[in-house]
């Protein structure tokens, strides 16, 4: 078996679906089940006697250990994390407990399990960490794409968070030979994603005739990655990464959030569009920019493509098209997230 963390939240569920609809091995999905994490995500899977949920925190040795000691996976896929930037302003002491602590603690209880396992056991074993382009900070407008090298640079307390956790995954390879692996990905989009990121926020308040706010002048850019192509990109780096290394993950989609956001009301404009006619753009609101707004992240993926032959198989413009046409036909699992707790956060990060 496999263990995945933080299989409930957007990419982890993608991942454990994506696992167990294309291979026999099983996984067990240990998730805290935060806001951001959902069962509903995995209904689908809730009989399969391939996938193993518990409920429960990475910073909890004793239950890492016992799970570590009663299934003994070959892998750990480490995707558990407190992950909304804006919730890292607002209020950062869970992205220190959960992505720093967490992950400390759950490398003591890998590091310990994988210490007793035998000679050959202990060489496939790998520690896959996903982490985030973020911690290599702002990139100026004509600067090249991240790449591995790049200096950590992190600006937000969820990056400075993501990146503390990065350096005590490599520190693990290091000192004590744990086989480590780490992602440091763009972007995500697609099915399952909690509607406080830019692009379900914005499917979801386009629908409901709410304003789409864009923080500051639009103009920042992200590179957008389709959340299966990460998956598929996680898969190939546990299957062929080599130890101790890190590798880049990117769609090669450079967008500002102004262009991303016309180019999902001109989709919508086309599916379901408006009754009164009117396009979904008339809703675009201008607000306050957010503090230490990184302008720009851009990633160079060369490494993972040439080492490992890996390429996205969709481009920006097919995963967008099928991200709305999936929030379209999957209105009751948003109805279903976007109740009680969100409402708080909405409230407090837009007001009304
Ligand atoms: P998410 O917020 O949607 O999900 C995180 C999941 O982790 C939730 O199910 C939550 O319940 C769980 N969790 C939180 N704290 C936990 C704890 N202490 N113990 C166990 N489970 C816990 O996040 P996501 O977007 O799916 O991101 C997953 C990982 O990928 C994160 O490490 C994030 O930094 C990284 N990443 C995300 C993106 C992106 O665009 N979303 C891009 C690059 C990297
Ligand atoms: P987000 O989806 O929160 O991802 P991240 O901050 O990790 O890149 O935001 C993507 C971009 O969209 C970022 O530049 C902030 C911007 N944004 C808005 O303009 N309005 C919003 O309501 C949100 C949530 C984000």
């Amino acid at each position: 078996m496999i263990l995945v963390t933080g299989g409930a939240g957007f990419i982890g569920a993608n991942f454990v679906l994506d696992w167990l609809a294309g291979a026999d091995e099983g996984v067990v999905n240990l998730d805290k089940l935060t806001y951001a994490g959902n069962l509903d995500t995995l209904r689908g899977i809730a009989a399969d006697p391939r996938h193993v949920f518990v409920e429960g925190d990475i910073g909890d040795r004793k239950l890492v250990a016992d799970l570590l000691a009663q299934y003994r996976p070959r892998a750990i896929v480490n995707l558990a994390a407190e992950s909304h930037v804006d919730r890292s302003i607002d209020s950062p002491e869970e992205f220190i407990q959960t992505n720093i602590v967490g992950t400390f603690r759950l490398l003591e209880a890998v590091r310990a399990y994988w210490s007793g396992l035998d000679a050959d056991d202990k060489a496939a074993f790998r520690f896959l960490h996903v982490s985030t382009d973020e911690v290599y900070g702002d990139l100026d407008k004509n600067a090249p794409a991240f790449s591995e090298t790049n200096r950590y640079e992190p600006n937000s307390p969820y990056s400075a968070s993501k990146a503390a956790s990065d350096h005590l995954v490599r520190s693990y390879h290091h000192t004590y030979g744990l086989p480590v692996l780490t992602t440091n990905c763009s972007n995500n989009y697609g099915p399952y994603h909690f509607p406080e990121k830019l692009i379900p926020l914005v499917i979801h308040n386009a629908l409901a005739g709410k304003q789409l706010p864009i923080y500051g002048d639009g103009q920042q850019i992200r590179d957008w990655l389709y959340v299966k192509d990460h998956c598929s990109a996680i898969r190939r780096v546990l299957e062929a990464g080599r130890v101790g290394e890190t590798y880049n993950v990117g769609g090669w989609n450079e967008k500002s959030n102004l262009e991303v956001v016309h180019t999902l009301c001109a989709i919508l404009d086309e599916l379901k569009p408006r009754g009164d006619g009117a396009t979904y753009a008339s809703q675009i609101t201008f607000v306050k920019d957010r503090p230490g707004h990184d302008r720009r992240y851009a990633i160079d993926a060369g490494k993972l493509a040439n080492e490992l032959d890996w390429k996205p198989a969709e481009t920006f413009d097919t995963g967008i098209r099928k991200t709305v046409q999936w929030y379209l036909d999957h209105q009751e699992w948003v109805g279903n997230v976007t109740s009680g707790a969100y409402q708080h956060w909405v409230g407090k990060q837009y007001g009304s």
